[in-house]
């Protein structure tokens, strides 16, 4: 059933461009024109949103902090992103202008359900991203808009997490439509990308041979360090995760501009430290910023492992270890940019000798809080 690949994980890390596809299909056009028929929210109660609240735990919840990104620029409504195991506990601020969106590829977590229940009770709309049909959250959530990942084997989420991604972006694009905001010709533009997206995911995936021989060179090392900014951070922390959960070394994702404040105390002679870096086109400011930190933290020793757009040459004399990604719209970027950070958990995980479809003390759905 694994289709000739070592572990499922590695399956599903190819699987990305048709989970990715499949989650589009029908859903945005070349054209630019996007269709939602599933989110059975009516448009006026769109239009009188005054919050948005995501929900999620683990990957989902880092799909969810890419969201934020998306949300509040596309709409300009205020957008929080929470743990939902926190959520209930801080009596949050809801009522019928709120639309909470659950995010759950199994559908099945406790967290997530019991943090729906409390923003249902609240009087609050609830729309799920769900990859599992007919599971619990979507079948106590207002409405639901699916991922087509297929079934996701792996404890490890890797495409479900891509799709998640795809589900959010759609979501704000829709939102925004919905509202009518002054982005509506960025708003067309992006669902063509959006659209012409999966060549992208292939193309990374076709690149990661360097990616494998990095990550088994790395399987002595005790920590990694990640770094990123604006959605570059959400990915950064995901590329920990999977670094924590499958090769169990000790990892952490750091938003860029943090560094100085602390974390930049960590860097040593050797230390690998993989930075997630934004295109140079869009928040130039933002790619400035991230090649100063890692020439920062090269000129203390570190090991830069640097995850940037085909053409960015400004990095190139900074970094130990180039992966390109090919260039995509900011805000989509972690689409590509997650990939490398995938194959770089399970190479490494593998060359630990550890076996990255059960890691250690995991399950593929947390059922108890
Ligand atoms: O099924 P869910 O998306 O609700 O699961 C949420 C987390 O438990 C899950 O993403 C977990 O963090 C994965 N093991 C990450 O790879």
């Amino acid at each position: 059933e694994k289709g000739g690949y070592a572990s499922f994980m590695l399956k599903e890390i190819a699987e990305q461009p048709k989970a990715v596809a499949d989650t589009l299909l029908g859903r945005v056009d070349g054209s630019g024109s996007l269709t939602l028929d599933e989110v059975r929210i009516p448009p006026e109660l769109l239009r009188e949103l005054d919050k948005v609240v995501i929900v999620a735990c683990g990957t989902a919840f880092h799909a969810g902090l890419i969201a934020k990104y998306a949300i509040e620029h596309w709409t300009r409504i205020p957008c929080e992103v929470e743990l939902a195991s926190e959520f209930r506990y801080r009596d949050p601020i809801l009522d019928q202008r709120t639309l909470v969106v659950a995010i759950s590829q199994s559908g099945e977590t406790m967290d997530t359900l019991m943090a729906l229940r409390h923003a249902r009770e609240q009087g609050s709309r609830v729309l799920a991203i769900c990859n599992t049909n007919g599971s619990t959250i979507p079948r106590e959530s207002d409405a639901v808009l699916y991922t087509y990942a297929g079934p996701e084997v792996a404890v490890a989420s890797t495409k479900a997490f891509l799709t998640q991604l795809v589900a959010c972006y759609l979501v704000a694009l829709y939102l925004g439509q919905a509202r009518g905001t002054k982005y509506g010709d960025e708003i067309r533009d992006v669902i063509r990308d959006l659209s012409r997206i999966t060549g992208s995911v292939e193309r990374v995936l076709e690149t990661m041979e360097p990616v494998r021989e990095l990550a088994r060179s790395l399987a002595h090392h005790d920590t990694v360090l990640f770094l990123g900014r604006h959605v570059g951070y959400p990915v950064a922390l995901e590329g920990a995760l999977k670094l924590k959960e499958l090769a169990y070394m000790h990892a952490e994702g750091f938003a860029a501009g943090e560094l100085k404040h602390g974390p930049i105390a960590l860097i040593e002679e050797d230390l690998p430290v993989v930075v997630v870096v934004p295109s140079p086109r869009g928040r130039s400011v933002l790619h400035d910023k991230i090649v100063s930190n890692i020439q920062e933290i090269r000129a203390r020793g570190a090991r830069t492992i640097v995850i940037a757009e085909e053409g960015d040459e400004a990095v190139v004399p900074y970094a130990d270890h180039l992966i390109r990604v090919p260039a995509t719209p900011t805000l989509l970027q972690p689409l590509v940019a997650t990939v490398p950070l995938q194959v770089f958990a399970c190479e490494l995980a593998t060359a630990r000798g550890n076996e990255v479809d059960q890691p250690r003390n995991l399950a593929k759905s947390v059922t108890v809080e």
